[in-house]
């Protein structure tokens, strides 16, 4: 039998216990080890999963030897954890923004390749069924030529919640605000959908809290296909609405909304041509209402099933020494877009990719 893959957890926070719980849900690997300064936190997630405790990360790495470690520390930590880890030779899975710096992100990608060891980041999004049978679609040609990508996040935090860590909502440790900790995680769909962003113009604002980065912000992308994009986040929308992809064709479209194919139309699958005005009657019922357990409203109600599925693409990446589908590569490219995103609204001009 082959021997099960050790994992590693740092940092026991919100993102953590989820990670624990969709390794639980895995039969080839075990969690040996988690940790995090907070010993409270800490003793309470290695009791649950029956792993060793650690407060110090190298202690860990040096007397775990894990194959693998996932890193769910502030988005700030995310780069000196992961290397850390994989300077010890453990394979990584990095928590989203894969990290707030480019320049950052380069030296994981340069200390990946120096010891050889897989990088996944977190978009576990992009394993949702919904969004796996539209990438299909879109790799067959099926939505015809693109026209126009909508990414529409309108999601409630309270002040409570940015309040809950020091590090939220910080440029420092946070990266940002709606835009780098929620909504990156449609951002990632929408290029995944539609290629490489050219360029971009944004706006952003801080409207319904008391914090440092943006609350809500708008983007206008042009894709080097020539397509056009839209971005619309804010994380002051109360009560926190369903997110919603939007992909338009001249062959088809389609919208997942809150993680569900909402509405799908292929001019492949038509009986009848739908003629020159369309077929705009033909609309799916769509639900405009959040499920009630739903990540729009509570951080906290995340499910662990597409992170267990992302863990198992890295395990599978590990064992046949492939390629995980959110590698350092891809976990870059989001995050580059927001920086432009960032940097429009800042500037008030064009940005160029
Ligand atoms: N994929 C998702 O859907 C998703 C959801 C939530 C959060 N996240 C990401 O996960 C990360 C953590 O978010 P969170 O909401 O769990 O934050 P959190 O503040 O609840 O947890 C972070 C934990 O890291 C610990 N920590 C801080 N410094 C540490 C260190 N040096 N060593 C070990 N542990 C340390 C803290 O004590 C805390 O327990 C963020 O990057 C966030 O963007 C992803």
């Amino acid at each position: 039998m082959m021997e099960k893959l050790r994992f590693g957890l740092i940092g026991c926070g919100v993102i953590g216990p989820i990670h624990a719980q969709a390794l639980a849900s895995l039969p080839d690997v075990e969690l040996s080890a988690v940790t995090d300064p907070v010993a409270e936190k800490v003793e309470k997630l290695a009791a649950r999963y029956g792993a060793r405790a650690y407060t110090d990360i190298d202690e860990m790495l040096t007397r775990e030897r894990p194959h693998v470690v996932t890193v769910c520390t502030p988005s700030g930590l995310h780069g000196e954890h992961a290397m850390r880890a994989m300077r010890a030779g453990a394979h990584v899975i990095v928590e989203k923004p894969m990290e707030i710096r480019l320049s950052v992100i380069e030296e994981m990608l340069r200390a990946q390749a120096e010891q050889q060891v897989k990088l996944a980041v977190m978009s576990q999004h992009r394993f949702d069924p919904a969004v796996q049978r539209v990438r299909q679609l879109v790799e067959e040609g099926a939505f015809g030529r693109l026209v126009l990508g909508n990414a529409v996040i309108p999601w409630w935090r309270s002040q409570s919640y940015y309040d809950s860590g020091d590090w939220r909502g910080t440029w420092a440790l946070d990266g940002g605000g709606v835009l780098m900790n929620q909504s990156i995680h449609y951002i990632d769909l929408l290029q995944w959908m539609l290629g490489p962003v050219a360029s971009i113009c944004a706006y952003t604002n801080t409207r319904a809290h008391r914090m440092e980065t943006e609350d809500v912000a708008t983007a206008t992308l042009h894709f080097a296909s020539g397509a056009l994009g839209t971005i619309s986040a804010p994380t002051g929308a109360y009560p926190g609405l369903a997110a919603r992809l939007e992909l338009l064709g001249d062959r088809g479209s389609a919208v997942i909304e809150g993680d569900e194919l909402r509405y799908l139309h292929l001019a492949r699958d038509e009986k009848e041509a739908a003629g020159d005005y369309g077929a705009g009657m033909h609309v799916g019922k769509i639900e405009v209402e959040a499920p009630e357990q739903s990540t729009a409203s509570d951080p906290a109600a995340l499910g662990w099933r597409s992170h267990a599925l992302q863990i198992a693409d890295m395990v599978r990446a590990i064992r046949e020494d492939g390629t995980p589908l959110v590698d350092g590569q891809a976990g870059r490219r989001p995050v580059e877009i927001i920086l432009g995103i960032y940097e429009s609204a800042r500037t008030g001009k064009e940005v160029v990719l």
